[in-house]
C-alpha cells in the first residue's frame, strides 16, 4: 500500500468505536511484540514499546527499522515512509509511558506469574477508560481480567507469527469482558488492516488447540526416529500443503512457547493426550529455544 492510500485507509476506518485510540502501548518486544508495534506504528498510531532492559527495546527497534526497510524496498515507498513510521514508535523501560495510551496490549513471556505482576501494574498506571488486552497463546483471558480491578475492559488479542505479514487475530472473550470492548478491538484490527475472528475463552483457544498437538506431534515423531527432522518437515509442506513443516514452524514460535503452550492444554483439559513431548522439554532445558538463541530443531547460524 502506498503512503496516502495507507493514510487514507486508516482515516476512513477511524470512524468506528476506536476512533479516539491514537496511542497504545505494547508491553515486551520479543518475537511478537515488535511485530506488533510495527502494524500499530504503520496504521497511523503512536507506539509506547516497554521491555525490562534497555538493550532488550534497542533489539526490538532494530528488528522493526530493518523488517520496515525490506517492506519499503518490496512496496517502493518513498524515502521518507519507513522513518516517519519507526519514528512513531517510542521505547522505554517504564510502565509509566502507558499512562497516554486508550489500548495495551501486553506480550510479555508466556508465563502467568510474569503477565500477574504485568497486569497489577498496568491496572494501576493505565487511564481507567483504557482496555488491556493480552497476546496471550494460551493461557486463560478470565483469569487474567481476575487480576485486574476493570475485568470487562480485558480481552484477548491474538496476533499470528509474523505479525506484519498473518492477516489474522483472533479475539477472545473473557467470562467478564463487555461488548464495548469486543465492539472497539475488532474495529482497531481492522484499522490494522487485519482479520479479526471472534472466539471464547478455551485452553489455546482455537488456533493452538489445533496446531500445537501438531508440532508436539511432530517432535514425538522426530523423538521415536520415525524420521528425520527434513523428512517430517518435508511430508506436511509437501504433502498437506503447509507453507512451513511443524519443526521450522516450532522454532519460528519459540520452543519455549511451545512447551508453555503445550503445559497448558494438558493442565486445562486433563487430557494425557496433550502431554508435551519430552524432547520439546528437553530441548527447551538445554536454551534451544529456535531461531530466536540461534538454535532449536535446526541450527540459525548469526547473519
Ligand atoms: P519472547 O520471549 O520472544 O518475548 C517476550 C518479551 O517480553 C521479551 O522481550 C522479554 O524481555 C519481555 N518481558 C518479559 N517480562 C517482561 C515484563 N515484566 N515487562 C516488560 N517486558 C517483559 O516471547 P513472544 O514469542 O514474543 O511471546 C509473547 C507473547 O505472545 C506470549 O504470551 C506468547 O504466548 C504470545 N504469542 C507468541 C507467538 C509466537 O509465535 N511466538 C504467537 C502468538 C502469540
Amino acid at each position: 500500500m502506498t503512503g496516502a492510500a495507507m493514510s487514507a485507509a486508516t482515516e476512513s476506518l477511524a470512524a468506528g468505536p476506536s476512533a479516539s485510540v491514537r496511542r497504545v502501548a505494547v508491553i515486551g518486544g520479543g518475537t511478537m511484540g515488535n511485530g506488533i508495534a510495527q502494524v500499530f506504528a504503520t496504521s497511523g498510531l503512536d507506539v509506547e514499546l516497554v521491555d525490562v532492559k534497555p538493550e532488550f527495546v534497542e533489539k526490538a527497534l532494530g528488528t522493526v527499522a530493518k523488517n520496515l526497510e525490506r517492506v519499503a524496498k518490496k512496496q517502493n515507498w518513498p524515502a521518507e515512509q519507513a522513518p516517519a513510521i519507526l519514528a512513531r514508535i517510542h521505547g522505554g523501560t517504564s510502565f509509566a509511558a502507558v499512562s497516554g495510551c486508550g489500548v495495551v496490549v501486553e506480550a510479555v513471556s508466556e508465563d502467568f506469574a510474569i503477565k500477574r505482576k504485568v497486569f497489577e501494574e498496568l491496572d494501576r498506571v493505565a487511564p481507567a477508560p483504557a482496555i488491556l488486552a493480552t497476546n496471550t497463546s494460551s493461557l486463560s483471558i478470565t483469569e487474567i481480567a481476575g487480576i485486574t480491578k476493570r475485568p470487562a475492559q480485558v480481552i484477548g488479542m491474538h496476533f499470528m507469527n509474523p505479525v506484519p505479514v498473518m492477516p489474522l487475530v483472533e479475539i477472545i472473550r473473557g467470562l467478564a469482558t463487555s461488548d464495548a470492548t469486543y465492539a472497539l478491538t475488532e474495529d482497531l484490527t481492522r484499522r490494522l488492516g487485519k482479520t479479526p475472528v471472534e472466539v471464547h475463552d478455551a485452553p489455546g483457544f482455537v488456533s493452538n488447540r489445533i496446531l500445537m498437538p501438531m508440532i508436539n506431534e511432530a517432535a514425538f515423531t522426530l523423538m521415536e526416529g520415525v524420521a528425520s527432522r527434513e523428512a517430517i518437515d518435508a511430508v506436511m509442506k509437501l504433502g498437506m500443503n503447509h507453507p512451513m513443516g511443524p519443526l521450522a514452524l516450532a522454532d519460528l514460535i519459540g520452543l519455549d512457547t511451545c512447551l508453555s503452550i503445550m503445559e497448558v492444554l494438558h493442565r486445562g483439559f486433563g487430557d494425557s493426550k496433550y502431554r508435551p513431548c519430552p524432547l520439546l522439554r528437553k530441548r527447551v532445558a538445554a536454551g534451544h529455544l529456535g531461531r530466536k538463541s540461534g538454535r532449536g530443531f535446526y541450527e540459525y547460524p548469526a547473519s
